[in-house]
This record gives structure tokens, sequence and C-alpha cells, in this order.
């Protein structure tokens, strides 16, 4: 069960969860995301958020079985669990403050899949630390820009803080500008102060393609140009490192046809 966690909004939590889970898929492997910020929107951006009638927050609130939730998708293997809810559980008001609860809710879906990703809300503390509570692991995300990499401080301290801090699989620098040097500062200054091995060695660049294929409602590895085709490769590598960090066998992709050497 793996977070997709950054102190700060706007970094790309959700953009990554939606485009690893479809190569993770797409590898072979059973990925269930589930979108855990109230303000995300994981179904928006593969243009179904009118099929959705409940999700993750009823489940909180009523002790829903949340695996019924699941919503099956086009991609083989893919499922998403939204995050709907009638009314603003307890939980999110700050009532009850609960990680275990998370941790129950999220047992239906481990059991149905090799993988669980979590589209975390921003932050290291309140839902966001009672859903890092609740996972085995955590993935962050650095946006390759000098004021979000400093807000990315918070990423090793609020874990540290945690009474169950997950794993952390990795972090992953998106937006990257290697004809800024803002970026290629940041990209430095991460390999030199996170952790060995935190750093994945893909990296994800800003790119347009990321605004056309949320236009187009769908995730950018079938959004269909050359450069979505190459963004979505790069999610491939991602995933391909994830897979094995989390020593998840890499199961045999179905062939290709028409292979090009024949
Ligand atoms: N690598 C990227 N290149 C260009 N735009 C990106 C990239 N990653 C994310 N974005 C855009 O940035 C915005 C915020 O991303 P989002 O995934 O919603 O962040 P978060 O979930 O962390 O708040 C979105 O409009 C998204 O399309
Ligand atoms: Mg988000």
């Amino acid at each position: 069960v793996v977070a997709i966690a950054s102190p700060k909004g706007g970094c790309g939590k959700t953009t990554l969860a939606l485009n690893l889970a479809v190569s993770l898929a797409r590898g072979g492997l059973r990925v269930v995301l589930v979108d855990a910020d109230p303000n995300g929107d994981i179904l928006s951006a593969i243009a179904c958020r009118s099929r959705a009638t409940s999700g993750v927050f009823d489940a909180l609130s009523d002790d829903a079985e949340v695996s019924s939730l699941a919503m099956e998708t086009a991609i083989p293997g893919l499922s998403v669990i939204p995050a709907m809810g009638d009314e603003i559980p307890a939980s999110l008001r700050g009532v009850v403050p609960d990680g275990g609860l998370w941790r129950r809710m999220l047992e239906g879906p481990r059991q149905d899949a090799d993988i669980v990703l979590i589209d975390a809300p921003a932050g290291m503390f309140g839902v966001a630390g009672e859903i890092l509570d609740a996972c085995t692991h955590v993935l962050g995300v650095l946006q390759a820009e000098s004021i979000p990499k400093r807000s990315f401080d918070m990423f090793q301290r609020g874990l540290l803080a945690r009474k169950h801090a997950p794993e952390v699989v990795g972090v992953v620098l998106n937006m990257f500008r290697r004809s800024h040097s803002a970026s290629v500062s940041v990209l430095v200054e991460a390999g030199q102060e996170l952790p060995p091995k935190w750093l994945f060695e893909t990296t994800i660049p800003r790119n347009d393609v990321f605004m056309d294929a949320t236009e187009r409602g769908m995730p950018v590895i079938l959004s269909g140009s050359s450069a979505a085709t190459f963004v979505g490769g790069l999610f491939d590598a991602l995933a391909s490192e994830i897979r094995d960090r989390l020593d998840l066998a890499e199961c045999a992709r179905p062939a290709q046809p028409g292979a090009f050497l024949l």
C-alpha cells in the first residue's frame, strides 16, 4: 500500500498517481488506485466523474465495504476507488483522529490487488498523516523548482514525526526542466541531501502533454501524440523501478502485435 505524498499541493501527486497506476497495470499488475484527496480528481482526470455515486469517504463514515466501491477502468487490471462521500466524515473534520480507520478500510483493496496506490491530500499531518500511518510505503513527489524544494524538507521531518511512518519507496522529481538552472539545482541538491537511493533514476519533465491529457480526460500514455508516448514510456520506467524496489515480480507483457524486427 503506497501513498503518493508531498508537503505541498500542486506538485503533481494526482498526475503521478494516475499515470503510474496505468503503467503498473499495463505491466500486468492488479492495481487499485484510491483517490483519498477530497479535492483530488482522479475521476475528472479520466472523464468519468459523473459515473461515480459513492466513494472512499462514504466508507469512512459508515463502514461500507470499500472494495465494493471500486470502479473497473478500460485498462485491464486497473480499478479506481473514487473520492466521493455524502458528507464530510468526522475524521476529515478533525473530530475523530483515528489512523486505524484508514488501515481497516484499506484491508479490502489490499486483498484484491498486487499494489494499492493512494493519491493523498497535500501535507504530512492531519488526514494526510492518518493515511500515511495506514500505508506500508510512501512515494514522495518533489517539484523541480526552488520554492517547492524548500517545502519538501517537511517530507522527511513529517515522516520522522509519525508513530507508524511508512517506508520510503522513493522520491520522484516532477516538472523537471533541464534548460532551467533552478530546476537543475533542485536535482543536484536532492541528490546530495536526500538519503541515498531515495531519488528515482527516472525523472518526469515539465511537459504540455499533461494538460492535453487532462483536457481529453485520459492518462498521458493513452492520449496518442508522440510526446505523450515518450512521457508514457518514462512512467513505464518509473513503474519498473518501483516494482524492483518493492520486489513485485515482473509479469509477462502481452506480446506486441508485429514485433518490429520480424
Ligand atoms: N510534469 C508536469 N508537466 C506539466 N504539468 C504538470 C506536470 N505534473 C503535473 N502537472 C500539472 O500541474 C497541476 C497540478 O498537478 P496535480 O497532479 O493535480 O498536483 P497535486 O495532486 O499534487 O495537487 C495539474 O494541472 C497538472 O496537469
Ligand atoms: Mg491532487
